[in-house]
């Protein structure tokens, strides 16, 4: 295999980053400076970066934020709506999940992997994590909403109640609701039951992990250790 593309395999960087890394003299194989991507690399080779070992390829676990857009499905893309994992452009973008599902329409904060078993801890309905969403409303929010949804509502086909969520009024109609579950579009769900409807909706928070107000559209960064430890 080609050094370049070893390297962007085991450090999850793009070629480009692969190819300052071998410019700036960092990569040896078999003890031997080498700046050149095209070197034929092998099992048998000892490549080091800084003088030590790089990871073996999938061992490797990556977490980031994601600020998705509209148009987006967080699971495999369809003929409409390509998949979130087009938005990555990595050579792990393949490998890579969402924890959670946001709608195609919704925008915000969604958390990606390769690590299933952390996914997992995300999702996981014993675990609980909160959720708030930003939701602007078709009409302005009527009074008895904030107490409705904070007894817990019956949605359409559904046997229990929602747990508990709280709403905040920004405006009257914009509002912020934050939910402890996952149900089937919960929030739009829960705005109809109530005679509303829905306009736009965007997820701020997970747990105790808000996403960056500054991270753009369509954009990604990697969590820190201190993030990914918080599920
Ligand atoms: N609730 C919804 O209705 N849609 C989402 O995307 C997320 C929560």
């Amino acid at each position: 295999m080609r050094l370049d593309k070893h390297l962007h395999q085991c450090l999850g960087i793009s070629r480009s980053q692969a190819s300052q890394l071998l410019k700036a003299g960092r990569i040896s194989v078999n003890s031997l400076i080498i700046k050149s991507g095209a070197q034929h690399v092998t099992e048998q080779d000892s490549v080091l970066l800084d003088d030590k070992p790089l990871d073996t390829p999938g061992e490797k676990l990556y977490y980031f934020m994601l600020h998705k857009p509209q148009g987006y499905v967080c699971a495999n893309g369809d003929a409409s709506h390509p998949g979130i994992t087009r938005l990555f452009d990595l050579p792990c973008a393949s490998e890579l999940h969402a924890a959670g599902r946001l709608d195609a329409d919704t925008t915000g904060l969604v958390l990606v992997t390769n690590d299933g078993q952390w996914s997992h801890r995300v999702t996981s309905p014993r675990k609980q994590c909160d959720k708030t969403y930003r939701v602007w409303l078709a009409e302005p929010i009527s009074p008895e909403t904030e107490e409705i949804f904070a007894k817990g509502i019956l949605l359409r086909s559904e046997t229990q109640v929602t747990r508990p969520a709280q709403l905040e009024t920004i405006t009257p109609q914009e509002v912020l609701l934050t939910i402890h579950e996952g149900k089937y579009h919960q929030v739009k769900r829960m705005f109809a039951a109530v005679g509303n409807h829905v306009e736009r909706l965007h997820r701020e928070r997970i747990g105790e992990l808000v996403l960056d107000a500054d991270l753009p559209e369509g954009s990604y960064r990697e969590l820190t250790p201190e993030e990914i430890s918080l599920f």
